[in-house]
């Protein structure tokens, strides 16, 4: 089990992280967010949780997304980077974030890029980029297992992460879900929407900054261990060794 008190910052508090995981839908950038997210006590930012937030909120920007994303297509540019560029301007972002979800196309990562810390010499600090990888037979299983809970969001999967109690949420005991685009045409759509623009993305960053590729294909918490390992490895600028 990770625990905070166990990450030891190589530079301190005084220096922001800016950590980017890219990787398919369903490579587990959500489940690894939250784990990396209480190991280093920086916020976790996902455009995927925001939307829905928006939708259930019923505002402009969910009401312009809620069809997009039930087809499994990308939602526009300039709708994600309003509510990112307000996201992080909240009081828990100044150490740092981690963005699950962003960019997804070129034009959103050269707005994430715009965002990053500079240093007192005016440099932009390299944010650390992580891509997991997994294979698409994998990632259609895990998604079609996917159950959430509507009230507190829990995620859970009924083959690799099962509630308790069957069909029901271990926090508030109320029936699991399943997310409306983790039908399997949905998710091949999205899929597909991933492998079109993702080539693009990791070119602009490997022109940049480091990019390191990660088997996610393993058990939640090693893969956490070894992703934290690696973001020490890129913010000291060492070779990684898992
Ligand atoms: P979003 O919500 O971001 O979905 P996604 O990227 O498709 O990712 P998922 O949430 O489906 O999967 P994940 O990688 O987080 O995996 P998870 O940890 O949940 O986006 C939804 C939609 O919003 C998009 O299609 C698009 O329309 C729109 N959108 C969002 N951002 C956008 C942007 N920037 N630009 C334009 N449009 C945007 O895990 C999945 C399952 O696997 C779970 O059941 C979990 O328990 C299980 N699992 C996780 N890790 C493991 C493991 N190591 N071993 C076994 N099982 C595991």
């Amino acid at each position: 089990m990770l625990h905070a008190r166990q990450v030891k910052y190589p530079f301190g508090r005084e220096r922001p992280i800016t950590i980017i995981l890219l990787g398919p839908p369903g490579a587990g950038k959500g489940t690894q967010c939250d784990l990396l997210s209480n190991a280093l006590r920086i916020p976790a930012i996902s455009s995927g949780d925001l939307l829905r937030a928006n939708i259930r909120a019923g505002t402009a920007i969910g009401k312009r997304a809620n069809e997009i994303m039930k087809e499994g297509a990308l939602v526009q540019n300039e709708l994600i980077c309003e509510m990112i560029s307000d996201r992080v301007k909240a009081e828990d972002c100044s150490f740092g974030y981690i963005l699950d979800g962003i960019p997804r196309t070129e034009a959103q990562a050269k707005f994430v890029e715009s965002l990053s810390p500079k240093s007192n010499l005016g440099e932009t600090i390299s944010p650390v980029i992580l891509r997991l990888e997994l294979d698409d037979e994998t990632i259609l299983r895990r998604l079609s297992g996917r159950r959430i809970c509507p009230m507190c969001s829990l995620s859970y999967n009924i083959e690799t992460n099962p509630p308790k109690v069957e069909g029901l949420c271990d926090k508030d005991g109320l029936s699991l879900e399943t997310r409306e685009d983790d039908r399997q045409e949905v998710c091949r759509r999205r899929l597909d929407a991933y492998h079109r623009t993702i080539e693009a993305i990791i070119g602009f960053y490997q022109k940049r900054h480091r990019v390191e590729v990660i088997n996610a294909n393993r058990p939640a918490k090693e893969l956490a261990r070894d992703l934290i390992e690696t973001i020490w490895a890129t913010m000291q600028n060492r070779p990684c060794l898992v």
